[in-house]
């Protein structure tokens, strides 16, 4: 039995799976996630961090309402329209950079469009198409296509992954201005704790196979007003949470 609702008052995410589980090879239940609960209020962004493998991709398309076949609900904001960046930047490869964000978003005027373009440093680049484009750049445009259609909810996997160190922090640095001025309600997932301290208000530990939320942590000062030294405290009590959640498996 799940529930995946679309009528939640305010805009806001709220997770309850009391399980999920995958078949395996052999035809026995695995379970992926137990009893893992998240919330988030309107313009938060969360994280959650957990090691590979450990279920947030599943977590991530429960949640996008891709994977219908769970226990327990999740609540959605109101409208419930998503933007969902994967892990693979999957965009249309015969058509252009601009045709696949007009694809995506048939009601996004040019100029949101050429804004959001600008935004991202992307105008060189809307007569490409996917095949011409770094993996930095398909990231670029994956996130803008998300944005065109003005989601009530932004879900991010591991936007990062693969990208080397610079282009990462650059990228890592448009999403946070991102999140703090269109105030979207965003969760990222990530391995990297420190990614997590640099990006969300609020960042969901989770536990090994089966996941679950084992410690939340807040960020007082968030993105660009943390300062280095806020994060290395944070990150030193998340290694402890992490550690201390290890022991109790
Ligand atoms: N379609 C599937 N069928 C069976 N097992 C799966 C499937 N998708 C993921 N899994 C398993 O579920 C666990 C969690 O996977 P995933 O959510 O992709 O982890 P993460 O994104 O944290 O790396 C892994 O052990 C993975 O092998
Ligand atoms: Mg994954």
């Amino acid at each position: 039995m799940n529930d995946t609702s679309r009528d939640g008052a305010e805009a806001r995410l709220e997770v309850r799976v009391s399980s999920k589980d995958y078949l395996s090879a052999n035809g026995r239940p695995q379970r992926a996630l137990e009893h893992l609960e998240l919330t988030l209020a309107a313009g938060e962004a969360g994280a959650v961090v957990g090691p590979s493998g450990c279920g947030k991709t599943t977590l991530l398309r429960i949640i996008a309402g891709l994977d219908a076949d769970f226990k327990g609900r999740v609540s959605l904001p109101a409208s419930g329209r998503l933007g969902m960046v994967f892990q693979e930047p999957r965009l249309l490869p015969w058509r252009n950079v601009a045709d696949n964000l007009r694809i995506a978003a048939p009601h996004a005027s040019e100029d949101e469009l050429a804004s959001l373009l600008a935004t991202l440093e992307l105008e060189e680049h809307a007569g490409h198409f996917p095949g011409e484009l770094s993996l930095g750049l398909a990231r670029r445009v994956a996130l803008a296509r998300a944005l065109a259609i003005k989601p009530d909810l932004l879900l991010l996997d591991e936007p990062f992954v693969s990208l080397d160190a610079a282009l990462a922090r650059d990228l890592r640095k448009k999403i946070a201005e991102l999140i703090d001025e269109k105030r979207v309600t965003t969760l990222i997932v990530t391995h990297d704790l420190r990614e997590a301290i640099e990006l969300a208000d609020k960042i969901f530990l989770l536990s090994t196979r089966p996941a679950r939320v084992g410690a939340t942590l807040r960020v007082d000062a968030p993105r660009r007003r943390l300062d280095k030294q806020t994060a290395d405290v944070l990150e030193l009590e998340a290694r402890a949470a992490l550690e201390a959640m290890r022991g109790r498996v």
